[in-house]
């Protein structure tokens, strides 16, 4: 174990979940990696890994009425015994900048790289091997301070958890999803916190996304906050259009998640010689493009759901099938090397792959 990091041992070890049903998110670990932030103290102070357990809050802690609260995910890999993590120096990253906005303190983003990398090491046996299955990684901070004044808390507790998952929408991660163009809810404004990776983000989508569920469809399209014209993102994913055998995703305005999946897709895509367009999409270009006969295929990219095929598309009275509700070929060409590249099957020439070391 490294200097950096404390280890409490637990006493028993819980029974493993079957690997054929393993769901997403919904088995835990033996151990969490846990870090808190006291002003008083200096700041961030005691990186341990403790047994996974139930937490003490107080009820007055400000993370619960004011929403400071931010998270991360990421996966771990295992492929013939060596456990790897994939691009995580993209999601410590990233934490810092939904903290930076929520006016939370930073964190080293090393240090927690390490602390992440011991955790994982001790869960290596948590880690599943079958197709599509990964360790999902849940980084969060919180505020802990007790009060109900508004101001930025002075105590703060960050936390990582991990959980054996399969795919996201469970099944086939390549079934295409029914999606529902929302055009009476918004998610995010311009200089909002749409970019940040915030837990009110999510609750802000609930209602939409209930709302699309009980009329038969997956995840709700969000437009932008101001027109309610231009496309922004899924629920759960960025979004790509392959029109006239072009990629397009709508370009980072400050309202939508900088996808690490979306980022990677776009520098693959890149190499494998596609046309990628990072740029504003209006809802009518893409209804239009469909209607010439242009609009090849769509699909969803995000950590916890890979690459997602999108099979149907509804908007106001319209509802459209793309691709004969089957996953095209350029989505499968992304698909494979994606996930072959995460899984080891396939060269890593860009060093996204980190490997966990054995200790
Ligand atoms: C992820 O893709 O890791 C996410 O955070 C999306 C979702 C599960 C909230």
């Amino acid at each position: 174990m490294s200097e950096n990091v404390k280890f409490e041992k637990r006493e028993e070890l819980k029974q493993k979940p079957d690997p054929s049903n393993l769901g997403f998110g919904q088995h835990f670990t033996d151990y969490m990696l846990s870090y808190d932030y006291d002003e008083d103290k200096g700041g961030w102070h005691d990186l341990k890994i403790t047994p996974y357990a139930p937490i003490e809050l107080d009820p007055a802690a400000q993370g619960l009425h004011y929403g400071q609260a931010v998270f991360e995910g990421l996966k771990a890999y295992k492929h013939n015994g060596e456990v790897d993590l994939f691009r995580p120096d993209q999601n410590f990253k990233r934490i810092n900048q939904s903290l930076a906005r929520l006016e939370m303190p930073q964190i080293d983003e090393e240090l927690l790289l390490e602390g992440l990398k011991e955790l994982v090491n001790v869960e290596r046996d948590w880690v599943p091997e079958g197709e599509g299955q990964s360790l999902y990684i849940r980084p969060f901070v919180f505020a802990t301070e007790a009060g109900l004044g508004v101001h930025p808390a002075s105590h703060y507790k960050l936390l990582i958890i991990l959980s054996p998952s399969g795919s996201y929408y469970g099944g086939d991660a390549l079934k295409p999803t029914r999606i529902y163009v929302e055009d009476k809810y918004v998610r995010a404004v311009r200089g909002g916190v749409g970019f940040a990776k915030v837990a009110g983000n999510y609750a802000a989508s609930l209602l939409a996304q209930s709302n699309a569920n009980k009329e038969g469809y997956d995840q709700v399209l969000w437009l932008d906050g101001v027109e309610q014209k231009y496309i922004e993102e899924v629920g759960s994913m960025n979004i790509f259009f392959v029109e006239n055998g072009t990629l397009v995703t709508p370009e980072l305005n400050g309202s939508i998640l900088p996808g690490i999946t979306r980022k990677t897709v776009i520098e693959l895509a890149k190499e494998l010689g596609y046309k990628v367009e990072e740029r504003r999409v209006s809802v009518d270009e893409l209804f239009e493009a469909y209607d010439k006969g242009e609009l090849d295929e769509v699909f969803g990219t995000g950590t916890a759901a890979v690459i997602s095929p999108v099979g149907v598309l509804k908007y106001e009275d319209r509802e459209i099938v793309i691709n004969n509700n089957e996953t095209g070929k350029i989505t499968q060409h992304l698909y494979d090397q994606y996930t072959g590249i995460q899984s080891g099957k396939l060269e890593d020439k860009h060093g996204w792959r980190v490997v966990v070391p054995k200790k």
